[in-house]
């Protein structure tokens, strides 16, 4: 099958990647010059582990190649994916579909014969049904069927993810289109992947209802935790006794300092405007937006009140500055938010994040950038974990002892048990659980 994938960033180029190794031929468009250049010199413009040799061999065995224009290679595609981001909306929070619908058009006037075009951005209910509308007022000689085709993918773990995904949800009724589909999937057949074919306007509703599901797990527990503070309680053992419990799961109860990246934000807010508009407003996930936005100044003040009360003059040590591990994705990380409260609150902030110092230096206000924990730490009043990489998993603690000026850690992901902190002289402080020194 040839393929094409429109955007080629973290969705676009995994989803490409992969679905060249499942033995499609596969290009990757991307209007970003630079990046298309740097694809085709061998680099990959983003983290994502296990990518770079995906990439390589399939470019080896002449599966997959890059490209800057989509016309010649939509020409000949059974299927174009538009995989082109989908941001905030400024000033309303509605979702941007700017890039998607210029992104179609482009595609409209380039294919011939039947095509099937997927939306795997996530895009708002009715997104689907007006593409359908522009390619058969604009293009009425173009044969195209819609498909909404939600990506799941974590990123961090996105490889795995695409391939082993819970389940492929696919958007349409056209009988045609359906063929299409199960043979882009079919290898995927072989790993059980259910193929969950639904109306195109309840599939681009599942991914919604899935983040914003997702994002009021994650702040009710940041909920819980704050009570565990007030009362004496353990909010990991309590995410533990809750978790066991199968209607419940335990995935997605790890309290912390809310949650971010370049979905669950844009797509909570892009839900409740959706909502609103068709006048059924969600008020829980309003309230989740509201408390999420919060949480992360909160957690900024946390730590001043780890520091007596004040970081005025004082250097702040960050660990971590990625939403997440396993990622250089900087887009809406708590870790701006609270760098602000500290730079606000008058700290002097190094910062270290092993994959995302360079998206950082575009996002951050006036910090130092680090080499590793320890060179930040030296000299340090406090230092703050922010994000669970691994090599913060096991800090060298006499080492650190050594070289701060204040034995403070303020651990906002619950990585390390208490004694284990307190027996090298730190105070320790942690979210939902006891802290001490
Ligand atoms: N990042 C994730 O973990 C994730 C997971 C699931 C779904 N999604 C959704 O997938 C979509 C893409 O997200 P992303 O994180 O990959 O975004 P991204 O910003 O990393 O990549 C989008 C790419 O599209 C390119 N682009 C924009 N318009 C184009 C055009 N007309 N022609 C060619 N290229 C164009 C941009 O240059 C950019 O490289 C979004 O809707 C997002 O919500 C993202």
């Amino acid at each position: 099958m040839r393929i094409v994938m429109i955007g080629s960033g973290y969705v676009g180029l995994v989803s490409g990647a992969c679905l060249a190794d499942f033995g499609h031929h596969i290009t990757c468009v991307d209007k970003s010059v630079e990046k298309i250049d740097a694809l085709e010199r061998g680099e990959v413009p983003i983290f994502e582990p296990g990518l770079d040799t995906i990439i390589a061999q399939n470019r080896a065995a002449g599966r997959l190649d890059f490209s800057k224009d989509l016309a010649a290679p939509v020409a000949s595609a059974d299927v174009v994916f538009i995989a082109v981001g989908t941001p905030s909306r400024r000033g309303d929070g509605h979702a941007d579909l700017t890039y998607v619908y210029a992104a179609a058009r482009e595609i409209a006037a380039a294919v011939e014969g039947f095509t099937v075009v997927v939306t795997k951005s996530t895009v708002p209910v009715g997104t689907g049904d007006e593409l359908e509308r522009i390619f058969r007022d604009e293009f009425p000689d173009k044969d195209i069927s819609v498909v909404s085709n939600p990506e799941f993918l974590r990123e961090g773990a996105a490889i795995t993810d695409f391939k082993r995904p819970d389940r492929i949800v696919l958007g349409t009724e056209e009988p045609r289109a359906i063929e299409v589909m199960r043979e882009v999937y079919r290898p995927l057949y072989l790993n059980e992947a259910p193929l969950y074919f639904c109306e195109r306007r309840t599939s681009e509703l599942i991914k919604y209802a899935a983040n914003a599901f997702l994002a009021m797990k994650i702040t009710f527990i940041n909920e819980i935790a704050d009570l565990c503070e007030q009362i004496g309680a353990d909010v990991q053992k309590v995410a533990k006794g809750i978790g066991m419990d199968k209607r419940i799961g335990d995935k997605f109860l790890h309290a912390g300092p809310g949650y971010g990246g370049s979905c669950f934000p844009k797509d909570t807010l892009a839900l409740v405007k959706t909502a609103q508009d068709y006048d059924s407003p969600m008020r829980l996930i309003e309230t989740t937006v509201a408390i999420n936005d919060n949480r992360k100044r909160a957690m900024g003040r946390k730590v001043i009140a780890a520091c007596d009360g004040t970081v005025r003059g004082k250097k702040i040590a960050i660990l971590g500055l990625t939403f997440k591990p396993n990622t250089d994705d900087m887009r809406d990380a708590p870790s701006i938010t609270i760098v602000q409260a500290l730079l606000d609150g008058g700290a002097d902030v190094h910062v270290y994040d092993p994959e995302g110092m360079d998206a950082a230096r575009e996002v951050l206000g006036p910090v130092v950038y680090g080499r590793d924990p320890y060179e930040i730490a030296d000299g340090a009043d406090a230092v703050v974990l922010i994000t669970e990489w691994d090599e913060f998993r096991a800090l060298d603690f006499k080492r650190l002892k050594t070289l701060v000026s204040q034995p403070v850690l303020v651990d906002l992901r619950n990585i390390y048990p208490i004694a284990e902190v307190t027996r090298h002289g730190f105070s320790y402080f942690a979210v939902g659980k006891k802290s001490g020194s």
